[in-house]
């Protein structure tokens, strides 16, 4: 009688333990996929505790989560004014005037056309100079454009469709990446990120004319006889060329170079990079810890990062730079690697503290209901071809409604009053 209570018990305890790792798997993966239960590692500690009450929420989430809200119609109007393609742009003047900005606002200027300005003089001004960019782990350019204005850029590696397994820090950067997160953060009105824009650039017509010996000397014949560029990083390989299109172009991310010394800092949430856990891995009172480090300004800050890599699925962001106390958004060329997978713990400074910039999440519910990748769709149709594939802008709205489940769930759990108790800042 005992033994077959205990034996039944066992089953229940097995099938609670199969539940858990199933909602740790929907949760963390997209899309119908078979329940076969190919699980890499069983996740059965506290945090998937947490992904399930999310997941729940996320079950029932309101339904104005997931139509579109009406009140984001006139900013929508106000960007795609920012955005709109403008005749006769002087570029000595758009350079002036990023050089001598100055505000607690933005990074960079953006209202009344002027972001599209700057864009276009980024993607169009003629080169003057190219360089290897002096560190970095990554092969990227330096460019100095006319005018002498410097921007990056990061060499496209991977066609759109190109799907990165395995880690959620692998791969190459992507140049799309760094593109659509500038968007992004524009749509979000985190202002606080470098102007980003594709350009391609003729090898042998732009590049090859103007380049330094430096950059001459990481140049390569490849096998069909075409340069090919291997640049100069931490992570550089001369059998890991770019090499030109069939145009004889190469495309990448160009990058409004940061002409400053930022303060560099390490994240509270990084990753070890290695199979060790870092301690907010394990400890579920992590955010206290934190708390007691920095100020709540920028917890809220760190929060609001975590929610926009969420979105892009950067989880490789250990480091921040600060700039006038606000975190820039610097390299986000992790993002936008694998449009079926949406690695939860990168949410973790939001689902561990619980708590919200209220004038963050006013933004985030203003673009419900496709809202998001709409904009940013309209935005970048001024001058992109597409950023990303139809998978990846589908798998940012799956996310966001991920991020409404989380706040929803720390809702649930401590009351809107501490969830938001910051005001509005
Ligand atoms: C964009 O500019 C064109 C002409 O330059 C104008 O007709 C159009 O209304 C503008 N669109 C927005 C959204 O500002
Ligand atoms: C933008 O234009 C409006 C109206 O034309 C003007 O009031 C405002 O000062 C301008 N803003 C900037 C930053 O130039
Ligand atoms: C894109 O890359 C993937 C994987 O590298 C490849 O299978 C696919 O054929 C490529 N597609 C195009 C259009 O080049
Ligand atoms: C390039 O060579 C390195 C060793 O020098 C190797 O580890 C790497 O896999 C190679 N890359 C490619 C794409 O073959
Ligand atoms: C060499 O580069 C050209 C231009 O990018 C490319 O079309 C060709 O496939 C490359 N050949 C080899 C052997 O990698």
């Amino acid at each position: 009688m005992s033994l077959n209570y205990a034996f039944g018990f066992s089953l229940f305890l097995l099938v609670l333990v199969g539940l858990n790792i199933y909602f740790f798997y929907t949760l963390n993966t997209a899309g119908k996929q078979s329940p076969n239960f190919m699980i890499p590692s069983l996740k059965l500690d506290l945090t998937s505790n947490v992904f399930k009450d999310i997941y729940n929420y996320l079950n029932y989430l309101p339904s104005q989560y997931k139509v579109k809200n009406s009140k984001f119609l006139p900013v929508q109007k106000i960007l795609l004014g920012s955005f709109n393609l403008s005749e006769n742009i002087n570029t000595a003047s758009v350079w002036s005037e990023t050089e001598k900005w100055s505000s607690q606002d933005s990074l960079f200027p953006y209202k009344n056309g002027t972001a599209g300005r700057i864009l276009h003089a980024i993607q169009t001004s003629q080169i003057a100079l190219v360089d290897n960019a002096p560190k970095g782990t990554q092969l990227k350019l330096l460019l100095l454009l006319e005018g002498k204005q410097k921007i990056y850029f990061k060499p496209k590696r991977y066609n759109l469709t190109h799907v990165i397994n395995g880690n959620i820090y692998g791969g190459y950067d992507r140049h799309n990446s760094e593109v659509f997160a500038y968007y992004l953060a524009m749509v979000l009105n985190f202002r606080w990120i470098p102007p980003s824009v594709t350009r391609r650039v003729h090898l042998h017509k732009h590049i090859i004319p103007v380049a330094t010996m430096g950059l001459k000397r990481t140049m390569v014949k490849n096998d069909s006889g075409s340069m090919c560029i291997y640049g100069k990083c931490f992570y550089c390989r001369i059998n890991e060329t770019v090499c030109p299109d069939s145009s004889g172009e190469i495309e990448g991310a160009a990058i409004l170079f940061l002409d400053g010394q930022f303060k560099t800092h390490k994240s509270p949430w990084r990753r070890s990079y290695s199979s060790r856990k870092m301690e907010w891995e394990i400890d579920d009172d992590f955010c206290k810890k934190v708390k007691g480090s920095i100020s709540t300004k920028r917890l809220l800050n760190l929060i609001d990062v975590s929610i926009f890599d969420f979105l892009i699925q950067n989880g490789d962001r250990h480091r921040y730079e600060v700039y006038k106390d606000q975190i820039i958004l610097l390299d986000n060329g992790k993002g936008l690697g694998n449009p079926k997978v949406d690695v939860m713990d990168i949410l973790a400074p939001l689902y561990q503290c619980c708590i919200i910039s209220p004038s963050t999440w006013h933004n985030l519910e203003l673009v419900s209901g496709g809202v998001l990748t709409d904009t940013i769709k309209l935005l970048s149709a001024v001058r992109e071809r597409v950023l990303a594939s139809e998978e990846h802008f589908k798998a940012v709205e799956r996310r966001l409604l991920k991020v409404y489940a989380t706040v929803q769930y720390c809702i649930g759990k401590h009351g809107r009053a501490k969830v938001f108790k910051n005001g509005y800042v």
